[in-house]
């Protein structure tokens, strides 16, 4: 692994699996367009579990946007290169990107953003579903590992609204995998938890990446956690910048800061 704060480019031994060029993000609004992402050139290894910082307003969520295609790019090109096939990811069609993106990239929110009337169960079986990788046995056998293996297995038939926040985002990060996607993009995935669940569910997200391969982008306002990346990037006002200055988040809350416990899985 690389250190954090190295180059842009990282590790240049293994090929890129993401691969964003030129990338430029405006927004039309009825104020006029806002330039949100200035031209960002980026390669993304896999295996890497990189940590995307910056201020509020500074573009992370419109940079994993990009990456997801769940928003259209402006110019520039996002390339991800997994399962097998090289994808220009806003080369595809609406159908098409659904379906890939379901196989290919697992996304965690803040929010959890679960459904709220499904069991826990359900909420995971759901992408497996609608992907269709898996028969609808097997499908059920694979949520029960997730949550197994998140230790949430004895709460399966639970309704969200039942378990806690911490909870719903291990039971988020299980539906995230459902379709054992190789990349993991997570929006500030510890922004609403306490310092000791945020540093649980960041404890998964580490195990995930050196037990599983999974290659993992997240946005977070803790500089705390930035040296537990393999990476780091700042972002600022819609461009990259690096190293990390201590002045940029010094305003940053703090609400996640976090013990550097070693932990086991104890939730
Ligand atoms: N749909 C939109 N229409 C217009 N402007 C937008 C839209 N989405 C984001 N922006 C603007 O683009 C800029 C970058 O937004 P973005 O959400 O990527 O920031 P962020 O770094 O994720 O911030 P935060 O830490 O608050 O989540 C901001 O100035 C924001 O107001
Ligand atoms: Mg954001």
């Amino acid at each position: 692994m690389t250190t954090s704060h190295e180059t842009l480019q990282g590790n240049t031994a293994t090929p890129a699996l993401i691969d964003m060029r030129d990338v430029i993000k405006v927004y039309s609004t009825a104020a006029g367009d806002f330039t949100a992402l200035k031209g960002i050139n980026v390669d993304i290894r896999a295996g890497e579990f990189l940590g995307v910082i910056g201020k509020s307003g500074a573009g992370k969520s419109t940079f994993l946007n990009m990456i997801t295609g769940v928003d259209d790019i402006t110019t520039g090109r996002v390339i991800i290169r997994a399962n097998g096939a090289d994808v220009h990811v806003h080369d595809l069609n609406e159908d098409a990107l659904a379906l890939w993106r379901g196989k290919t990239l697992g996304v965690v929110f803040q929010s959890f953003q679960l459904l709220p009337m499904l069991t826990l169960i359900e909420n995971i079986t759901l992408p497996m579903d609608l992907c269709g990788l898996y028969r609808p046995r097997r499908s059920r056998q694979r949520a029960l590992e997730l949550l197994e293996m998140v230790e949430l297995e004895e709460h399966a038939n639970k309704l969200p609204a039942f378990i806690s926040g911490g909870q719903q985002q291990r039971v988020a990060i299980a539906r995230a995998l459902a379709n054992d996607p190789p990349i993991l993009v997570a929006d500030e995935p510890t922004g609403s938890l306490d310092s000791v669940t945020s540093d649980h569910i960041f404890e998964l997200f580490e195990r995930l990446v050196q037990e599983q391969g999974k290659t993992i982008v997240m946005v977070t306002h803790d500089k705390s956690i930035a040296p537990r990346f393999s990476r780091t990037l700042r972002i600022v006002d819609g461009e990259l910048a690096d190293p990390i200055e201590e002045d940029e988040t010094a305003s940053e809350p703090e609400a996640n800061k976090s013990p550097k416990k070693k932990r086991k899985w104890l939730w």
